[in-house]
């Protein structure tokens, strides 16, 4: 078991051999049969192996009345990532504006985004991170100082980074733990959001959120608790006018125009969800697989403790390149993104290479198949973490957060947070597999494993 992985996505064959964007013939149309929309519609991932099982750059579902065209290919992605005007966010009937609103995320309006957008530059920016990092590490302590109490500690790893990426935003952007945030706001919470907001997405014919049925009442109660609470939050903060070092103080500082009008509270709610939503499920998502990676190759974890354990000169933190945990991170999420999907929709009708995108169509970007695409990747299905030593390949290659104007704008605050918890946890234990089974990948709005999964930490 030890040095493989078991759960790597199958191995796909495709016909092309260079990475340009090559001109299909004639678009190839998959009418899927009722098995197939139904497989489809369980499980993201198995569109995503359908859609580039044939090589396609661009494949085309037609599932019930949807034009679904999904980019397998990078030189195709990169077409639709450099142009937002024709490729941009899905319009307003998308399900997650039920609990984001209009923040970053689902926001289908260009010019309010980009104002928005602009706004909350600064809150992820260095000054702000660097504001953020001892509560990083004040949660990292109280994560692992409970991991170490025993010798031996089983996780339920998916779990485990669920709570404790739910614990890094919550006190980053409240500056507070142990009250009724964490009442509120709980993985639970989080997870039932999301999950009613992916069901929608699956069966687009689910009934108005209005009609009162037990799921419906559901979410409307768990919303109007969460919406209480952001609200008094933000009424309470500007109301001190305390300042804490963390999002909330730095969404209300933003300003949205030249004027330097403030974010309305109801902007600055749909931001702070957006914030817990973005952060949350896609964090533990990437710190779940690199775990499980990295007890697959204890070699590759001892290589990272040795890493962390050196002491750094002060000439080398001006280095220039990555660190090898950073490398390792890297192909964490190229074998596994934590995002497998970027959808977009058509505004106006458009050309991708020769391959037509009608307007209106949706459009998914196959992050995770032009993750394993071999014309790009040397041995794709391999942890290899060396191959980012030299930097990270562009050009819609490489996209587990984006590319373009969409692009992540909580990337740095991601990367630092995963990179101070796995040091942390690297330095303090030997990572090993639990189960014989490897975890069973799964993906709707993330790539998750189907079932919790263990790992063993061994105190060191
Ligand atoms: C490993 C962790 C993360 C991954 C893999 C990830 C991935 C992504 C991806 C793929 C997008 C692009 C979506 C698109 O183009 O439509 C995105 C956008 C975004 N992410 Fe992240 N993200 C992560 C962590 C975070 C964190 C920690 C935050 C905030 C604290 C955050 C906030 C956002 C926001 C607000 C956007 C929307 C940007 C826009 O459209 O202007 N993300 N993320």
């Amino acid at each position: 078991m030890t040095g493989t992985v078991t759960s790597a996505l199958p191995t796909r064959q495709l016909r092309h051999d260079s990475g340009v964007l090559s001109a299909p013939t004639a678009p190839r149309v998959h009418v899927p049969a009722l098995g197939d929309i139904l497989r489809l519609r369980s499980n993201l991932l198995n569109a995503i192996q359908y859609a580039a099982s044939d090589g396609s750059e661009v494949s085309y579902f037609n599932v019930g009345s949807k034009s679904m065209i999904f980019i397998n290919r990078a030189a195709a992605a990169d077409v639709v990532l450099s142009d937002i005007h024709t490729f941009g966010k899905p319009d307003g009937k998308n399900p997650l504006r039920l609990v984001l609103g209009d923040g970053l995320i689902s926001n289908p309006y260009h010019d309010n985004w980009l104002q928005r957008r602009r706004a909350l530059q600064p809150m992820y920016g260095r000054p702000s991170l660097a504001g953020m990092q001892q509560k990083m590490a004040d949660v990292i302590a109280e994560h692992t100082r409970r991991w170490e109490y025993h010798d031996r500690t089983d996780l339920n790893v998916h779990e485990d980074m669920l709570a404790f990426a739910l614990d890094v935003v919550s006190r980053c952007m409240f500056s507070r733990s142990g009250d009724t945030v964490s009442d509120v706001i709980t993985p639970g919470t989080v997870s039932f959001l999301l999950g009613f907001v992916e069901r929608r997405l699956r069966l687009p014919l689910s009934l108005p959120v209005s009609v009162q049925s037990r799921r419906n009442r559901n979410f409307t109660s768990t919303m109007r608790d969460l919406d209480d609470l952001v609200y008094r939050l933000i009424k309470e903060r500007r109301g001190t006018g305390e300042q804490h070092d963390d999002l909330l103080d730095i969404l209300l500082a933003a300003k949205v125009d030249d004027a330097g009008n403030p974010l309305t509270d109801v902007e600055v709610r749909d931001e702070v969800l957006t914030a817990f939503v973005a952060a949350y499920e896609t964090t533990a998502s990437a710190l779940t697989w690199i775990l499980y990676l990295l007890a697959c190759y204890p070699d590759i974890q001892q290589r990272v403790r040795q890493e962390i354990r050196t002491p750094v000169s002060p000439g080398q933190k001006e280095r220039q390149g990555s660190t090898f945990l950073e490398c390792v991170i890297n192909e964490g999420m190229r074998l596994f993104p934590p995002s497998p999907t970027i959808p977009r929709q058509v505004k106006k009708d458009a050309l991708i290479g020769s391959a037509e995108a009608p307007k209106g169509s949706f459009v998914m970007l196959n992050v995770a198949a032009i993750h394993r695409d071999p014309i790009i990747w040397e041995r794709p299905d391999e942890f290899v973490p060396e191959r980012f030593m030299n930097g990270i390949p562009g050009r819609g290659k490489y996209l587990p957060f984006g590319a373009g104007a969409h692009m992540c704008i909580g990337k740095g605050f991601a990367m630092m947070e995963m990179g101070m918890l796995l040091a942390s946890v690297v330095d303090k234990f030997e990572i090993s597999l639990r189960d014989s089974a490897g975890p069973d990948p799964r993906a709707l709005l993330t790539l998750r494993p189907r079932e919790g999964f263990g790992l063993t930490l061994t105190r060191i």
